[in-house]
């Protein structure tokens, strides 16, 4: 789907929208197009309960005296308060509303937003990035679709008073809209299409943006003595990979902010066999991992002035004759010892050789993990925020920002000591589980016991977040692309040259 911006021009067919805030609906476009129509704008209004409200649409079709096929006023919401985020949110109501109605063009009027604080280009470009995510689908494995069924909209021009602010802006929005895309493509494929080998090969894509892609295979991994994330693996018959994606946009010796991504691309529990109801869902255990390529991928694209490290590790957690077992002690990267007590508390296996490599590589200040790490977390806090966990308040607050900004939420959550002893054991270092309680909470102080001194560190349990059961409106269900936006934000805000 194509997004272009202009000034105001002529409508020719198509669907024409024009944007209202609440309790202001008479504005002089909304007067105009009712005196073009005959008084039909108004009496839709009468007939219908809009007021303006965030989310509302009202429709009338065949307006009368227009050249557009459809009118479409859009609630925004009381003026004063609509962010860039309720523009987003408006453009992909918007889209989903028009997307398979046999409409191929949409014009969006965002000449007069009154009393909108959203600078003009902004706003302009924000409607247009609502639209583009949620024109997102994954089709293809659909070979029976009927043509009523598919998307017909095909190109959304919007009008502003500044099209070249929109422009460019949207340029930049648009490649971060791209790694959203790609993250979303990886989640959404099943674990058939999707393993550690597939997932490294769709990362080479990435060399042609400019980023170094290096894979690490079994072999070295072993050499290496990621044993951790090995005994998670060795029930697979796929090969389990690192794949290390670099960007360098800033040059020197800037030192990277490392990001870790968890990429179980199918975790069946293993020997700690998950119930099989819904188990389907677990082909999107990688989508911290997709999170982090899909971020690395819109830094690049939108040629970011920094320093990155993504590392995803990727593996697939199965029962079989050479999995792993209960009770089974592994020796991790850091050397420290595990007492693998529940095969299905895998994730922070995989992390915690990934971490303590990436630290002894990189050098980081700043490392920050995704990873669907506990069902845990889905209780605390359902789909609307991912859990924060961290050791340094500074990167906790401006993560946190970066949540609010992206959309992209955040809540943070606890730490402390306490927490910490559950997971002793006294046949190793550590075990991989605690008690049913504070599930979420003993997880990242596993995670923690990984970190190196001098590192600020935060861990994002986007359990409830990589994968949505309801439309909204900036996606269809399936795949969300959760924290590439998050990721994006948090280094134009922290760590990019200006
Ligand atoms: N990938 C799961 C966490 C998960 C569960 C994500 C449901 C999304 C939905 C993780 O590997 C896992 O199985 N965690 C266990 C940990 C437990 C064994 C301590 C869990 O949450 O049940
Ligand atoms: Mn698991
Ligand atoms: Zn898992």
């Amino acid at each position: 789907m194509k997004v272009s911006f202009e000034t105001a021009g002529a409508v020719q067919g198509g669907a024409l929208a024009v944007f209202v805030t609440q309790g202001a609906l008479q504005t002089e476009t909304v007067q105009s197009l009712d005196a073009t129509t005959g008084g039909q704008v108004t009496r839709a209004l009468k007939s219908n309960r809009f007021n303006g409200e965030a989310g509302q649409v009202l429709e009338l079709l065949a307006p009368a005296g227009l050249e557009a096929n459809r009118l479409l006023l859009v609630g925004l919401g009381q003026a004063a308060k609509v962010t860039a985020s309720d523009l987003e949110k408006a453009g992909g109501s918007v889209y989903a509303r028009l997307a398979t109605s046999g409409e191929t063009a949409l014009t969006l009027n965002a000449t007069a937003l009154e009393g909108v604080s959203v600078d003009a280009g902004e706003a302009a470009a924000r409607l247009g990035l609502g639209a583009r995510l949620r024109s997102y689908r994954f089709d293809r494995y659909r070979t029976k679709e009927p043509a009523s069924k598919k998307p017909t909209l095909e190109a959304i021009t919007v009008w502003t008073g500044d099209a070249a602010g929109a422009e460019s802006r949207y340029a930049k929005l648009a490649a971060v809209a791209d790694g959203v895309f790609f993250t979303r493509d990886l989640v959404s494929e099943p674990g058939n299409a999707l393993y550690p080998k597939s997932f490294a090969e769709r990362a080479q894509a990435l060399t042609d943006l400019g980023v170094k892609v290096e894979v690490l295979g079994e072999t070295q991994l072993r050499e290496l003595g990621f044993g951790a994330l090995l005994g998670v693996s060795q029930g697979s018959a796929n090969e389990p990979q690192v794949v290390i994606l670099e960007y360098d946009g800033a040059g020197g010796d800037t030192p990277p902010v490392v990001f870790v991504g968890k990429g179980v691309t199918f975790d069946t529990g293993g020997i700690s066999i998950k119930p099989a109801a819904g188990m389907e869902g677990m082909k999107w255990d990688m989508g911290g991992a997709g999170a982090v390529i899909g971020a690395v991928r819109a830094l690049a694209a939108r040629k970011a002035k920094c320093r990155v490290v993504g590392l995803c590790g990727m593996v697939e957690n199965m029962p079989s004759g050479t999995a792993q077992r209960p009770g089974d002690v592994v020796k991790s990267y850091s050397g420290q010892t595990i007492e693998v007590i529940n095969t299905d508390a895998e994730g922070r296996l995989v992390l915690c050789d990934v971490m303590a490599y990436a630290q002894d590589r990189y050098k980081p200040k700043v490392m920050v993990d995704l990873a669907t790490l506990t069902g845990a977390m889905i209780i605390s806090l359902g789909h609307e925020y991912g859990g924060m966990f961290s050791n340094d308040d500074t990167l906790a607050a401006q993560l946190d920002a970066a949540g609010k900004a992206s959309g992209d939420k955040l809540w943070r959550m606890p730490m402390g000591d306490p927490y910490d002893k559950l997971i002793n054991t006294p046949i190793a270092d550590m075990k991989n589980v605690g008690p049913r309680e504070a599930g979420s909470i003993t997880a990242a102080q596993f995670l923690q016991r990984f970190v190196k001194e001098g590192v600020a560190w935060a861990h994002l349990d986007i359990a409830g977040m990589v994968w949505s059961d309801k439309d909204t409106a900036l996606w269809e269900k399936g795949a969300t692309g959760y924290g590439v936006r998050l990721l994006d934000q948090f280094i134009a805000d922290n760590h990019e040259a200006k």
